[in-house]
């Protein structure tokens, strides 16, 4: 069983080759610079980890792997376009340095990438790993037009903020997770047992993705700190501190919501604070984190062959980036 590193830099070794031709450099160099800015691969790993989970790594979880970091990429260009953020991975984002047209585009090419490493795997396994990776990718552009749809609300529930995350975030790892399976020959209670894994810590990846935005080190984040908050994210940060706030706070929060005064960032993230929304945001954590280890816990193989990925688990609720 191979851990995180280990398989970050092996997946890194199949990975780390162009993936496109020549021409149009236009088109294709903004591509092979998104890619190269790294990130840190969660979801292929988690890919390589529910196969190995089962079986030894099989070639197609390496096409598999590169389909679902492609599809990735393809949407954190399009996310970066309509978050309106400048910064990813310490690097320019793709719009802000080629333009917003060329990063649809740039886009639209990766997504078609994607598909074509789907294309490569054996064909006894292409209509499940397909009909799975479609799924969630309507699922993630659902989730992307909630998370849309909620800027412009005034308030938003925690089981609503709950599903939207689910849906652009937790579905895309637990479906990386299920497709290794899959290949690794897993039965279906063993891979729905995965998938639910996926999903509990993907809701729990999600909160410590928008703990970060407005606590993050800049230094280490990658991505401008407070864009959450500049763009009316509706967060369970916001979500928390609207319901915890002194009324006369409740009334300041809506107040900077509603316009864009120099200071915004500060004055919310003040109000967060005295809502001691860390403490929240450790609670919402470890409750999700403990539902995905119980799916976990409950997957039939032995238990030393699930180390790599409660460590993975534990290092994706406390990062830093
Ligand atoms: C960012 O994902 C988008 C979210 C769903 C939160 P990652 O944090 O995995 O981004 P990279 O690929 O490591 O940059
Ligand atoms: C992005 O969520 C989810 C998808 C790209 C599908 P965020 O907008 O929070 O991701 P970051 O913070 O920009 O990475
Ligand atoms: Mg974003
Ligand atoms: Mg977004
Ligand atoms: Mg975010």
């Amino acid at each position: 069983m191979q851990s995180f590193e280990l398989l970050s830099q092996k997946f890194a070794l199949h990975f780390e080759k162009p993936h496109f031709p020549a021409e149009p450099a236009s088109l294709y160099l903004p591509n092979e610079y998104f890619l190269k800015l790294g990130g840190k691969r969660v979801r292929p790993v988690l890919c390589l980890m529910g196969n190995e989970l089962f079986d030894d790594i099989r070639e197609d979880a390496w096409d598999v792997a590169a389909a679902v970091e492609l599809f990735h990429n393809f949407t954190l260009i399009h996310d970066d376009i309509m978050d309106k953020a400048p910064l990813r991975r310490g690097m320019e984002t793709v719009h802000t340095k080629y333009g917003e047209n060329t990063a649809l585009l740039a886009g639209d090419v990766m997504l078609v990438k994607a598909y074509d490493y789907i294309n490569r795997i054996d064909g006894s396994y292409l209509h499940s790993i397909l009909q799975l990776f479609n799924q969630t990718a309507r699922q993630v552009c659902e989730g992307q037009q909630w998370d849309m749809d909620f800027e412009k609300r005034e308030m938003v529930k925690l089981d609503e903020y709950l599903r939207m995350i689910e849906l652009k975030t937790s579905v895309l790892l637990a479906a990386s997770l299920k497709m290794g399976a899959i290949l690794g020959g897993a039965g279906e209670r063993n891979q729905n047992l995965l998938y639910e894994f996926g999903r509990k810590l993907g809701i729990a990846f999600q909160v410590q993705d928008d703990y970060l935005d407005a606590f993050g080190d800049p230094q280490k984040f990658g991505k401008q700190v407070g864009g959450d908050i500049l763009a009316n994210k509706k967060t369970f940060l916001l979500i928390h501190a609207m319901e915890s706030a002194s009324a006369h706070q409740q009334k300041e929060l809506s107040n900077l919501l509603t316009g864009n005064e120099a200071g915004k960032i500060e004055n919310v993230l003040k109000i967060f604070r005295d809502c001691k929304v860390d403490e929240w945001a450790l609670q919402l954590k470890n409750k999700y984190l403990d539902e995905a280890f119980a799916h976990l816990e409950d997957i039939a193989v032995l238990s030393k062959r699930k180390q790599p990925l409660k460590e993975l688990a534990q290092f994706l609720v406390q990062r830093e980036y």
